[in-house]
């Protein structure tokens, strides 16, 4: 029991840590919004960060592997934005990006790091499309081998 008050403490704390070094409050992308690949989506905030000194920022195009936000590879930035007053910006949704429901868009201020909540894109390439397959390849670097290496 006690171990567990422990975990519950740590959990809030973290959730506390996460929530704090958020800058921007997204008004969209929510988790009901949909893009379309090869068309434009609107991002839009609701709070300011007119206290930096620059306030512009790219915004890039995340997805969600074993469990952690990765930016999409191949993409660079869809978009910047202007968060010295709330308002809204359009981005481009790349058209080579596979149909799913765990994309999220980033922007970092330093240690800052705002994602949105994960948001669905509708496209024409199937989810798991050509490129999953290719990473297999490199998941040997894991032997114990070099565990005996002792003398
Ligand atoms: C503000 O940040 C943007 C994006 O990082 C950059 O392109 C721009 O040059 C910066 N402007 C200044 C004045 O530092
Ligand atoms: C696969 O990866 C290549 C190179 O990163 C990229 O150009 C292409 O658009 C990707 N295809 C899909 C279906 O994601
Ligand atoms: C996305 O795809 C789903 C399933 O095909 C469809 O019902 C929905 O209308 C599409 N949404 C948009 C915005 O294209």
């Amino acid at each position: 029991m006690v171990k567990s008050t422990a975990l519950l403490a740590f959990a809030a704390s973290a959730m506390a840590s996460i929530a704090t070094a958020e800058m921007l409050h997204y008004g969209s992308p929510i988790e009901a919004t949909v893009w379309t690949a090869g068309k434009t989506g609107t991002v839009s905030w609701t709070n300011d960060c007119s206290d930096l000194a620059n306030t512009t920022f790219p915004i890039t195009l995340n997805h969600q592997v074993a469990g952690q936000q990765v930016q999409v590879p191949g993409t660079g930035p869809i978009g910047t934005l202007d968060c010295g007053s709330a308002g809204s910006a359009t981005v481009q949704v790349p058209a080579t990006i596979p149909q799913g429901s765990t994309y999220s868009i980033l922007v970092v201020n330093g240690a800052e790091q705002s994602y949105s909540a994960l948001f669905t894109i509708n496209s024409s390439i199937p989810a798991g499309g050509a490129n999953t397959t290719t990473p297999s390849a490199t998941v040997s670097a894991a032997p114990s081998s070099s565990a005996s290496a002792s003398k």
